[in-house]
């Protein structure tokens, strides 16, 4: 069946162009173009669209306000941001409600792209059997509410570090873990951090945001007790994974909004591991068992169970929490991302690389596959693969020095 997409712009003269520009995919699109947020709610009245493409600042309803009213109403539509603007503040504000942010100029291939690589991801995410799985939750987990209120204190036009250190502050159990995992051996600082206002300033912003929605997720699932499942060590993985992945990406002369989406890809990645232990414990101590016997990767061993795996369940879950698609789309992929449609350096290639050298480095063969090299050598980046080594490996022995 044809896409339904609709494109919203105050300019007439840009969705002309974006008119003349598209016309080429028709035969798999149906596009339909509107001026105003408010035509484009009209038109989503009469039939809802698989993919919204909008301006940010547009008279009357702008860009964020028409995606938060769409992320209400029309939950399964795929947002994205096209727009001029790409400084911190306009992205901040739909930091939560778009999936991508894009912007102009952009090319018609590369929006074709990343329209069918989000399209690509729905399908993976949106899978029955994953929410089969997500469904067995006595209540589906939601984000810590102090990661929304920083999300939210945010959006403000100014927001000082001290004030988001604050609101941190006042959950004492979140503090005294990000606190612990702040001066754990992972960032290698040299002097003690006692307050979050301290470590938001040492190790910015966006690492404190990523570390708070980490600590959240284990609290969600801190109650899980399973035989053969160490909570412990796949909370220790993931850090390290996350570290790696940053590593990986700075290295590699990344912007640092994609090095900070690597760090937060590699924080959650098995998340839908906790989702499985939570939601179908039977199932999981069946699933360990086999794979202990088998020495199959565990996903493997997961679709032979249940016909999908952690990697989709926790990407449905990041997903539903907002996340952005690179982060969800790295979670979704990150045992085999030759199935994502994303042929560049991405979140998802650090993800991937930074997860199979430190399983390997643990010890834990083949407990997650091996490096995909098909899909490395299609970004052109075989060689690299021995530098990649040697940096997990120190920063695994070293942790990540700020
Ligand atoms: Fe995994
Ligand atoms: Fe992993």
């Amino acid at each position: 069946m044809k896409k339904r997409i609709l494109f919203v712009d105050d300019e007439p003269e840009i969705l002309d162009g974006l008119e003349r520009m598209l016309r080429r995919f028709n035969k798999e699109w149906e596009m339909v173009f509107a001026t105003s947020g408010e035509e484009a709610l009209e038109r989503f009245a009469e039939v809802p669209f698989d993919v919204i493409v909008t301006d940010m600042r547009m008279p009357g309803m702008d860009g964020a306000e028409l995606l938060s009213e769409i992320t209400r109403r029309y939950p399964g539509t795929i947002r994205m941001v096209l727009s001029g603007y790409s400084d911190l503040d306009t992205v901040m504000r739909v930091v939560s409600t778009a999936h991508r942010y894009l912007s102009k100029p952009c090319d018609a291939e590369t929006l074709k792209e990343v329209i069918e690589q989000a399209a690509v991801l729905r399908e993976t995410i949106n899978d029955e059997r994953v929410r089969k799985v997500v469904s067995r939750l006595d209540t589906v987990p939601s984000v810590s509410s102090v990661y929304t209120q920083i999300i939210e204190a945010l959006q403000a036009p100014e927001v000082s570090l001290r004030e988001i250190g604050e609101i941190i502050s006042k959950d004492v159990g979140m503090t005294a873990k990000v606190l612990q995992l702040v001066n754990s051996a992972f960032f290698g600082l040299r002097r003690e951090i006692t307050s979050v206002p301290q470590a938001v300033g040492l190790l910015g912003l966006e690492t404190i945001r990523s570390l708070v929605l980490m600590v959240g997720v284990f609290r969600t699932f801190e109650h899980v007790r399973i035989p053969g499942f160490d909570l412990e060590a796949l909370r220790m993985h993931m850090l390290t994974v996350g570290a790696c992945a940053a590593d990986l990406a700075a290295y590699s002369g990344a912007s640092k909004a994609m090095v900070d989406a690597s760090y937060l890809s590699g924080l959650l990645h098995d998340v839908g591991k906790l989702v499985l232990a939570a939601a179908m414990p039977e199932e999981l101590a069946e699933i360990l068992k086999r794979f202990n016997e088998t020495k199959q990767p565990l996903y493997d061993v997961e679709h032979e169970v249940l016909h999908t795996s952690h990697a989709e369940i926790g990407a449905y879950l990041m997903g539903m929490w907002g996340l952005p698609d690179d982060v969800v789309s790295a979670i979704a992929f990150h045992h085999e991302p030759g199935k994502s449609r994303i042929v560049q350096a991405s979140p998802l290639l650090f993800t991937h690389v930074a997860n199979v050298l430190s399983h390997l480095q643990e010890g834990e063969k083949a407990g997650e596959g091996l490096l995909d090299m098909a899909y490395i050598a299609k970004l052109g980046m075989e060689q690299n693969v021995t530098e990649w080594e040697q940096r997990c490996e120190a920063v695994m022995a070293e942790g990540v020095h700020v």
